[in-house]
Order: C-alpha cells, then structure tokens, then sequence
C-alpha cells in the first residue's frame, strides 16, 4: 500500500517506491527539466526511499482519477521546523498541476506537519517556477551568486521561503 501524504481535487502526493525509480530518473533527465535542477542518482533516490523517511523523501505526484505518476519532488529536513522542498518537476506541464501540487505540500507541510517554515531554492532565470512560489506566497529571502557550476557556467540561486505565520496569515 502506498504511502498518501494528501490528496486534492484532481492530485494525489504519495511517497514514492521502488518501482518509482525509473520514473523520477527520466523526469529529471527531461531536457526541459534537468537545466533547472541538479539531478541525483539512481543510487541517491534508492537510498532516500529505502530510508525511514523521517528526514528526507521522495514524492510522487500523481492524477487522482488514471492513477498516472504526472510529476515528483523531493523533501528535504524533515526532522528540523524548516523543511526544504528541492527537485519540484511536473511532468505534464501547463494544466495547473504544479500550482495544486504545490498547495497540497503547503497545507500538508504546515496543516498536517507544523512545519515552521518551507524553503526551496531556484535557478534566478526560471522565471515560470519563480512566478508559481511568488503567487504562492513565497517570499525572496536571498541571493547566492554563481553558487552553481553547470556545464562550465555558474548560475546564481533565489532563496524563497514562507513561514507558518505567513501561511495561516497570522500577524498581518
Ligand atoms: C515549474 C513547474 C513545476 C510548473 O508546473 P506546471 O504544472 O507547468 O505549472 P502550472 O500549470 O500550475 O502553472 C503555474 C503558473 O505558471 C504559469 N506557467 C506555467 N508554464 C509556463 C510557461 N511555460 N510560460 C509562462 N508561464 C507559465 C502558468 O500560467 C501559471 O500561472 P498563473 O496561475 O498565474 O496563470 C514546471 O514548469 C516544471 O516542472 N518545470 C521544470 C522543472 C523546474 O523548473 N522546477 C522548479 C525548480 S526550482
């Protein structure tokens, strides 16, 4: 039986298994994708889903109605108030996945979890993943220049965040 986080009107997050793998793998490496990434390895993710899942997880997203896997993220920090989501990919793009994908995690980290704050970090050029955690409440807590070599290149990384008070909209 698979693990469900929280389910939506059309998404469904579920920890990811084993026979995940092969699916989070060729997402990453999806040309539109991986530039916006740092992918991992197999062994990386076996790992992660092997584990207990108190610290990190890998998450599948998948549409309630065909059961089909349609995107994947990671969970990182779990086990500390802050909990960092990394490697957000949506497979099958522009249908208003990613936006309840990502509203679903926000109520499961903060509703369900009491997690005190969710961070993620973002290449300063994807402008669509930008534009989603912006709208989603996030807020731009930092700048890291050049912190990533890709391809000979560096690129620089947005810190986002937003925090239990922001999400419950306490203290406005
Ligand atoms: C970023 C990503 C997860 C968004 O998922 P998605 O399911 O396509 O997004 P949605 O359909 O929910 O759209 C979210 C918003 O982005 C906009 N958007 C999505 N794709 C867009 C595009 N190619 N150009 C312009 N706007 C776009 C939508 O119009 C929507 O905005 P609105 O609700 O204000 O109208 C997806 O594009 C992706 O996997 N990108 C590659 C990996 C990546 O960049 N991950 C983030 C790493 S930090």
């Amino acid at each position: 039986m698979n693990e469900v986080l929280i389910e939506g009107e059309r998404l469904r997050l579920r920890r990811a298994t084993a026979a995940d793998l092969n699916y989070i793998m060729t997402l990453q490496f999806v040309p539109e994708n991986v530039k916006f990434i740092v992918p991992f390895d197999e062994n990386y993710h076996r790992a992660i889903i092997n584990s207990d899942g108190a610290q990190m997880m890998d998450v599948i997203v998948e549409e309630k109605e065909t059961g089909q896997a349609v995107g994947y993220f990671m969970l990182r920090k779990m086990d500390s108030p802050c909990i960092e989501w990394t490697h957000v990919i949506i497979g099958r793009k522009r249908l208003g996945y990613g936006r309840e994908a990502m509203k679903l995690l926000m109520k499961w980290s903060f509703e369900f979890k009491d997690f005190h704050r969710v961070w993620i970090d973002c290449k300063d050029y994807n402008k669509v993943a930008l534009h989603l955690y912006e709208s989603l409440g996030f807020v731009r807590e930092g700048f890291l220049r050049e912190y990533i070599l890709t391809d000979g290149v560096y690129e620089n990384l947005v810190v986002l965040g937003i925090l239990d008070s922001e999400y419950f909209g306490i203290g406005e």
